[in-house]
């Protein structure tokens, strides 16, 4: 496909911050392939009539992101089964007339997640606490429990995790002592809430919770990269792993799934960072 010119996007609401146009360029230009990435913002009402805009101006594939996962189930023409399985799509391709709807949140986290265990050599607990319980959450805890891992889910609204992940989910209030209870026998520690990103003093630990240097932590957030979670676990010895390091993973494998070409994740990871730091530079 070499002389194909790709048209891919990501649509979500707000979209400013996305750096998947700058990841994804790169991508194509280190694949030696030519195309475009527009960030397109779709509010949620507007979501089934921005589809249908994206199936009729002919794009080869799409992200989807904020809010919009969940809905996205309900909008595609056929759903893979880790989509199906984990009740939310963050990747349409255009296969001949139809759109199909991929999670490579869940497959990207997956690749990260193994690295990780290698990097911490041994496993010592199995008891995974995930902070949050939106379309990133879903990916995370599937990803996690394909891996053998016992999956605790903290969120500030405890409902919507029972909702999300059903009556036999072990689910906990964003509380200080049920999170401390679940931290002291955790190996790894996922923030998947946007905790930080506004304000980037903000951690969606509760005030007072220790953080034992067993805990591989990762936060989803990536902008800031540098989040008052990952300091607080760096104090405490914990290895850790950014957003970006999430955030490529997943774009590397929608970028294989419409491409079929393996991305270049040293190109989108330059491309990342160099948008992150000129952000961060003209905010401050
Ligand atoms: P995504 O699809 O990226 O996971 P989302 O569906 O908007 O995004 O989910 C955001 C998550 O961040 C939710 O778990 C949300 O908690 P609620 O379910 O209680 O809304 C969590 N979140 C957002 N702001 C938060 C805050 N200030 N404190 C704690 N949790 C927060």
């Amino acid at each position: 496909m070499r002389h194909h010119r790709y048209k891919l996007a990501v649509i979500g609401d707000p979209i400013g911050h996305s750096l998947s146009p700058q990841i994804h360029s790169a991508a194509l230009q280190a694949a030696g392939l030519r195309g475009s990435y527009e960030a397109i913002r779709v509010e949620s009402a507007a979501l089934p009539e921005g589809v249908s805009s994206m199936r009729s101006s002919s794009y080869d594939g799409f992200n989807v992101t904020i809010p919009h996962k969940e809905a996205m189930i309900g909008l595609v023409d056929r759903l893979d089964s880790l989509a199906a399985e984990t009740g939310a799509v963050n990747t349409v391709k255009r296969v001949g007339r139809s759109l199909v709807g991929y999670n490579t949140d869940v497959t990207g986290f997956g690749r990260l997640f193994d690295r990780l265990v290698l990097i911490a050599e041994r496993r010592v607990r199995d008891v995974a606490l995930v902070l949050g319980a939106g379309g990133a959450a879903r990916a995370a805890v599937a990803s996690l429990r394909s891996r053998g891992w016992t999956v605790v889910i903290a969120n500030r609204t405890p409902e919507r995790a029972v909702r999300a992940f059903g009556q036999d989910a072990r689910v906990i209030a964003l509380d200080a002592s049920q999170v401390q209870a679940a931290l002291d026998v955790a190996g790894v520690l996922v923030n998947t809430t946007s905790v930080g990103m506004d304000e980037p003093a903000d951690s969606p630990l509760p005030r007072g919770v220790h953080i034992d240097s067993q805990v591989t932590v990762c936060d989803l957030v990536y902008s800031p990269l540098d989040t008052a979670l990952l300091r607080h676990a760096r104090r405490a010895r914990c290895p850790t792993v950014d957003g970006l390091e999430f955030l490529i993973a997943q774009a590397a494998d929608s970028f294989n799934l419409w491409t079929g070409v393996l991305a270049d994740e040293g190109a989108m990871r330059r491309a990342a960072a160099l948008k992150n730091t000129m952000t961060s530079a003209a905010a401050s």
